[in-house]
């Protein structure tokens, strides 16, 4: 008689169960990157996502070559979930994109006679461009991988290979107002000689930019700030001119010749923390030089050093990436090469990779505010919370370096997956 109750029960339950399955497909989906706070680290990996077989070829994680404390098969099959918040997830979505993303490059990276084709064409030498090396590197991996297309017609996204890098150096332009300028002009070129810009109001489109000037060289040309993808080192959430969810954070990768050498293994590292670094009127990185530059368990250095920048990375457990003029640096991807965890104190860093790689399983990131208590958090930290971040920050070394052509996994394919995730935008046929 009374069938009431059971109905609104059945209507519950697939309330509830839509709003499990979103729960469950959300995260793995898209997760907003944040600061992660230090009092996560402990908390192991939720029950849905299973780790990585490192044994499967084709289907882990990318093999890792040089490694201080190889991983045996107990690590393999234990709990420790790794460094990703859903394994499966992103390496199936990955094998999808790389059967069928495609990039277009606008021909001006091949125009060896024209006035400006310093500006556009590829680096034979990139070894030597320090802190601007990914903004080049992505170019030439990108002009020798197979998600290249020499057909506009069928490409998801188009590549305007400006430099910023370059430009800046070249005297006819070099002040950040020219740079401007020739950003504008030559996106109004674009969007004149061919039909796709106007097809997708430029959402389609990208340039990439590591040097700090790139920040504001889209801003002259209204559909270019507003509609393009910016690739930059410069991810800052409090940047004016980036879009976290339209626009892609860019590893800054300094470029190291020595990919393979062993990494000097945590029990061997006898200070706390590296760090090396000028105070660039930065009130963090000046607490953190006052408070500790005369501690003899850190190597914390603002003057000259005894040893070189790439033995601070090799002998101690923590290195530093304090804020400065900007949130990024390539201290991170240093540490990361060099084998020691990253303590990220820069609030407000969108990190690269962070929608794949769950960053507070390899790096501590702090607040600025809680800079003061840097050593007591560091000094805290279990020392298989530790072992276990080491062996995470093996697993991620691959997606911090750069190769042409490019390999599996590495800086080029984690930042074509970022635009992976950002395709299927809506489009007018040309
Ligand atoms: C993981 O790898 C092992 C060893 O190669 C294999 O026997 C097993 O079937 C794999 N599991 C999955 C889920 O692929
Ligand atoms: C794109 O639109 C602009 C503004 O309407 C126009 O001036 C330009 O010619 C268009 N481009 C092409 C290739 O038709
Ligand atoms: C640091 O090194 C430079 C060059 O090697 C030297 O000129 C300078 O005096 C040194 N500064 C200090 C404080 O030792």
């Amino acid at each position: 008689m009374n069938r009431r109750p059971p109905m609104f029960l059945a209507l519950l339950s697939s309330v509830l169960l839509v709003v499990l399955t979103v729960a469950l497909v959300l995260p793995s989906t898209f997760k907003p990157p944040q600061p992660t706070q230090f009092t996560t680290l402990q908390v192991r990996q939720p029950a849905e996502t299973t780790p990585p077989n490192l044994t499967t070829e084709g289907s882990g994680p990318p093999p890792t070559k040089a490694a201080g404390n190889p991983r045996t098969d107990a690590d393999r099959n234990s709990e420790n979930p790794g460094p990703y918040h859903n394994w499966k997830h992103f390496n199936a979505d990955y094998n999808e994109m790389m059967q069928s993303l495609k990039i277009y490059v606008y021909p001006d990276v091949s125009k060896k006679n024209s006035p400006f084709s310093s500006i556009f064409l590829p680096l034979r030498n990139t070894k030597n461009l320090g802190n601007y090396y990914s903004e080049h590197a992505f170019k030439t991996a990108l002009l020798s991988s197979p998600l290249l297309t020499t057909q506009p017609e069928e490409a998801d996204f188009f590549y305007m290979p400006f430099s910023i890098n370059l430009m800046r150096n070249d005297r006819r332009l070099h002040s950040a107002d020219s740079i401007k300028n020739f950003v504008a002009r030559y996106t109004e070129r674009i969007r004149s000689e061919y039909g796709f810009w106007n097809a997708s109001g430029g959402a389609d489109h990208l340039y990439v930019c590591c040097h700090s000037i790139g920040r504001d060289a889209m801003s002259r040309h209204e559909g270019l700030h507003s509609n393009a993808i910016q690739v930059t080192c410069s991810s800052s959430y409090f940047q004016r001119l980036y879009v976290s969810h339209k626009d892609v954070p860019l590893a800054q990768v300094w470029p190291r010749p020595d990919f393979d050498r062993a990494l000097n293994p945590p029990d061997k590292r006898n200070k706390l923390v590296f760090f090396a670094g000028r105070k660039q009127n930065s009130r963090i990185r000046e607490k953190v030089i006052d408070l500790w530059e005369n501690d003899d368990s850190m190597d914390i250095i603002s003057g000259n050093r005894s040893f070189s920048y790439e033995e601070g990375f090799r002998r101690s457990r923590y290195c530093l990436s304090v804020k400065g003029y900007e949130v990024n640096t390539a201290r991170v991807s240093d540490a990361i090469h060099f084998g020691c965890i990253p303590v990220i104190i820069s609030d407000h860093y969108d990190l690269p990779f962070s929608n794949v790689l769950d960053w507070s399983k390899f790096s501590i990131i702090i607040q600025e505010d809680d800079v003061g208590s840097l050593k007591k958090i560091l000094l805290s930290v279990p020392k298989e919370t530790y072992l276990a971040m080491f062996q995470n920050l093996i697993s991620v070394r691959t997606h911090f370096s750069w190769h042409t052509p490019p390999r599996k996994f590495d800086s080029f394919y984690m930042t074509a997956y970022q635009l992976w995730l950002r395709r299927g935008l809506h489009r007018l046929s040309y």
